[in-house]
């Protein structure tokens, strides 16, 4: 029960393969309480409501890119779960360009805008609204999911790599006041490749997820696993871990080349 007493909220369960719904399966067997949010159209598509019925909880619509949203989200989640937050999982993400396919070199900025206002720029709003209601515990932590096309280039990734690198830019400066102000952590997890709704959105998303598999000394990590990091980063256990990118992708970042791989071009 590594989360026992403690609370929060999980952004971005769509359905069973979302990242985060399988943080609040883990987040719950580990004894955390929390509500779940997604946008209001999300609400209509996915199966969040099944997750909140089977974790015991409720869900608030808000969509991240909106202030008042977020502020009623906030104050309603600390209404429900009894005063202020131990934990909260930003796992959102969308790109209109990657959605509609338009390459790199051809992009449509307005829809840009919109890639980093959801999947960038949310994480700041989040923080700040937590940040203005005072609503984190002390020794609190704040998660962000992010992907390596931060750091190196993956062409079919388009803007969201430059909205990845945003976001973990975000959760570094933020990280600093927050620690400063309330010692509460903010750390980005930069996942492998994973089977889910926005993952297979990708353009030939199927070849780099093998190309990841045979890369990684230890495979892709599965969105199970990705649940399990979350859990210790939210207990106790990681209490001086802030301000970092975290790789969480069975070696695949400091791997050059495999013999998987060379094996393939032999
Ligand atoms: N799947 C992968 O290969 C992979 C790899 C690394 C990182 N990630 C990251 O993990 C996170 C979760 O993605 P996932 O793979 O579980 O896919 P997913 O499609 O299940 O989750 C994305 C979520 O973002 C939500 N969302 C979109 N717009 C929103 C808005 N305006 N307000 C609130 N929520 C909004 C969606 O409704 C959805 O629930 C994302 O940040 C994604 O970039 C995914």
């Amino acid at each position: 029960m590594l989360l026992e007493n403690k609370k929060g909220i999980i952004f971005g369960a769509l359905d069973e393969r979302s990242i985060a719904w399988k943080v609040a399966e883990k987040v719950h067997e580990q004894g955390g309480k929390f509500v779940l949010t997604n946008a209001p159209i999300a609400l209509r598509m996915g199966k969040i409501n099944e997750l909140a019925e089977k974790c015991g909880t409720t869900v608030i619509p808000a969509d991240a890119t909106s202030m008042e949203d977020l502020n009623n989200l906030f104050t309603q989640a600390q209404e429900q779960l009894g005063g202020k937050l131990d934990f909260v999982l930003h796992s959102i993400g969308m790109s209109p360009n990657v959605r509609k396919n338009k390459a790199y070199t051809d992009l449509n900025h307005d829809w840009f805008q919109k890639t980093l206002d959801i999947s960038a720029l949310s994480f700041h709003k989040t923080m700040q609204v937590a940040w203005d209601q005072d609503a984190m515990k002390d020794w609190g932590s704040i998660l962000a999911l992010t992907y390596i096309a931060a750091q190196e280039a993956y062409p079919f990734y388009s803007d969201m790599a430059d909205a990845k690198a945003t976001l973990e830019s975000i959760g570094r400066s933020f990280g600093y006041h927050y620690g400063v102000r309330n010692k509460v952590r903010v750390n980005t997890i930069s996942q492998s490749p994973t089977v889910t709704s926005a993952g297979s959105g990708i353009a030939g998303f199927d070849k780099f997820f093998n190309f990841a598999e045979d890369m990684s000394p230890l495979g892709n990590a599965d969105a199970d696993s990705c649940a399990d990091y979350c859990v210790t980063l939210f207990s106790d256990m990681c209490r001086y871990v802030t301000m970092q990118n975290l790789f969480h992708d069975g070696g695949y970042s400091t791997t050059g080349i495999s013999s998987k791989v060379m094996e393939k071009w032999s």
